[in-house]
């Protein structure tokens, strides 16, 4: 199994050498856990693929220190600035156009014109950064189609051998991967929701589109990881239960006073591995932190399904929303 390695000083500066050394590391984010490699290394970076075994038409996004940085790697228009400055650090990542000769090896965007690019706002993961010295490439921590890793055990248990070093800091704050926003068009456009809420982004960018990755065909897909079945447990997962079924886990969102079994009985009689709670406040941001990290909790052999209740759709009950939706269809 891999190594969990709690992120002090020494193991931080061990991730960074690792890196510079062409090595696959696991890192925390306030997203999600990330499964990082010097973007400027082809042969870092595929081992990146091969672990999460992850399709090669999907491209990944770079991690880097602060807008600076970014702006050896990607280009910057008046509004790509004004967003990097209002926005950043956070989890927001811009797709800009790629600069010329900027070194990104040609696997981390896929042969697009386009780079993926997030200043994160997390301690560590920025020291890491700032260490190695390089862009960090990092996709979510886990095997590709599988609900992302929000902890050290849950990358472990998804990458095990794969992924051999895992610098560990806890449970991620957010919870759910960066709000993708697309700058590289005419119109700036949400290719995937996000803790940076439409509302957030509209305040500044008021033709703000979201794409509707269902409407385009395969040869104009902006954001071609959108396109598969994605966040799926293995159990079946049905949404905006308003019962369970014998068998059934419940993933529960604030109160459950009126939820039952379909045969009857209350669900506060449920055997606790099979109840889970995202938020008993219905509060959407502690919803958000704990939904992958429940989804897999309750994805085991003890359950026939998981059934999860009504979640808000406004918010980062939106971007929860669409994660829900991709792990519930059978696509
Ligand atoms: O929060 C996050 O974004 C996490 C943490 C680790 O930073 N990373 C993450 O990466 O979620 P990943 O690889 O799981 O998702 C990246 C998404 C994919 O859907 C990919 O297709 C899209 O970003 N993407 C990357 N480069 C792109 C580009 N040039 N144009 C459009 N979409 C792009
Ligand atoms: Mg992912």
């Amino acid at each position: 199994m891999p190594r969990i390695v709690s992120a002090t000083a020494e193991a931080i500066k061990q991730s960074a050498a690792l890196i510079v050394a062409g090595d696959i590391v696991v890192l925390p984010t306030e997203t999600v856990y990330g499964l990082g490699a010097n973007a400027l290394d082809a042969d870092a970076v595929a081992k990146i693929f091969k672990a999460k075994n992850r399709p090669n038409f999907n491209p990944l996004i770079i991690h880097v220190a602060d807008k600076t940085q970014a702006q050896g790697y990607a280009e910057f228009d008046g509004i790509a600035h004004k967003i990097a400055d209002l926005f950043w650090p956070t989890a927001l990542t811009l797709i800009l156009p790629l600069k010329k000769n900027s070194g990104i090896a040609a696997n981390v965007t896929v042969g697009l014109k386009t780079i993926a690019v997030r200043v994160p706002n997390h301690k560590i993961m920025r020291e890491v950064i700032k260490q190695s010295g390089v862009p960090i490439a990092a996709p979510s921590a886990n095997n590709s189609g599988e609900p992302s890793a929000t902890t050290p055990a849950h990358a472990a248990q998804s990458l095990g051998d794969n992924a051999p070093f895992i610098l560990a800091d806890g449970a991620c704050d957010v919870g759910l991967e960066s709000t993708i926003l697309d700058l590289s068009g005419d119109v700036p456009t949400i290719l995937r929701a996000g803790a940076v809420t439409f509302e957030a982004l509209q305040a500044h960018l008021p033709n703000l589109q979201i794409d509707n990755v269902s409407k385009q065909s395969a040869d104009e897909v902006k954001s071609p990881g959108q396109l598969l079945k994605h966040y799926a447990p293995s159990l079946p997962v049905r949404l905006n239960a308003v019962d369970v079924a014998n068998g059934e886990a419940l993933l529960a969102f604030g109160s459950v006073k009126f939820m039952s079994f379909k045969s009857g009985g209350h669900v506060k009689d449920m055997n606790k591995e099979a109840y889970k709670n995202l938020s008993e406040d219905g509060d959407l941001d502690e919803a958000a932190k704990n939904l992958f990290m429940m989804l897999r909790d309750l994805d085991c052999a003890l359950h026939t399904g998981i059934a999860v209740m009504n979640i808000p759709d406004k918010g980062i009950g939106v971007a929860i929303n669409e994660r829900l939706s991709r792990a519930a269809s059978q696509a």
